[in-house]
């Protein structure tokens, strides 16, 4: 099956962005980065995936104000420039409008810090110690219009430990994370390419 062109939206470290770039540089993994595009342009991400010879780009929302059609009308334009195939959210942070998920809908993944249906949203960490939650996790689900709301493709949890706080489970869940989006991320590809790369309807 062809590797399908991958482009991962960032806004800062891009950890699970490196992840996905250091997985995808095995000949056989079935998507191949062509972009890496950031909303801040100083997204320390950026440097690590122009270290790893992958085009990175950054498209600063802020000169676009509130008209967020207009900025994503822009990263669409350098999406479509790259040849995109599929785009994998990495600690993006910023809400979609409908057109833009729409129009990329069935080919865009991302990841979150929770369980879902958990804790969508923000502080998710300290949501699951506040509901003195046995554990937590991530998921990597498909985006749909509703915010962190789309099918769910795969999940890793991890125990919560007496003592954690918010940041001490923040960083056990950052490897989680990192070992998962690589496996969600093949099975999204290997999804899109069954149903003809036409994605989930
Ligand atoms: C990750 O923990 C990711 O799950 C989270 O932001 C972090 C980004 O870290 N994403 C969200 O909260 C999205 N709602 P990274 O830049 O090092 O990958």
């Amino acid at each position: 099956m062809r590797r399908l062109n991958l482009a991962i939206l960032i806004s800062g470290r891009g950890s699970n962005m490196e992840a996905l770039l250091k997985a995808a540089a095995a000949p056989d993994y079935p998507a191949k980065p062509v972009l890496v595009l950031s909303n801040r342009p100083d997204a320390l991400g950026l440097e690590t995936a122009l270290a790893a010879g992958v085009q990175a780009v950054a498209i600063d929302h802020k000169p676009f104000g509130k008209d967020r059609e207009a900025f994503e009308r822009a990263m669409d334009a350098a999406l479509i420039g790259a040849g995109t195939d599929i785009i994998a959210l990495a600690g993006f942070m910023r809400v979609l409008t409908p057109w833009f998920v729409n129009k990329w809908q069935g080919r865009m993944i991302n990841i979150h810090p929770s369980l879902l249906p958990k804790y969508k949203g923000l502080d998710t960490h300290q949501r699951a110690l506040d509901a003195g939650d046995a554990e937590a996790g991530a998921t990597v689900h498909w985006v749909s219009p509703g915010v962190d709301d789309g099918e769910i493709i795969q999940q890793a949890s991890l125990p919560i430990l007496p003592g954690d706080t918010a940041n001490s489970l923040a960083a056990r869940l950052l490897p989680v994370e990192h070992q998962l989006y690589p496996d969600a991320l093949a099975k999204a590809c290997d999804l899109i390419g069954r149903s003809g790369e036409s994605g989930k309807t």
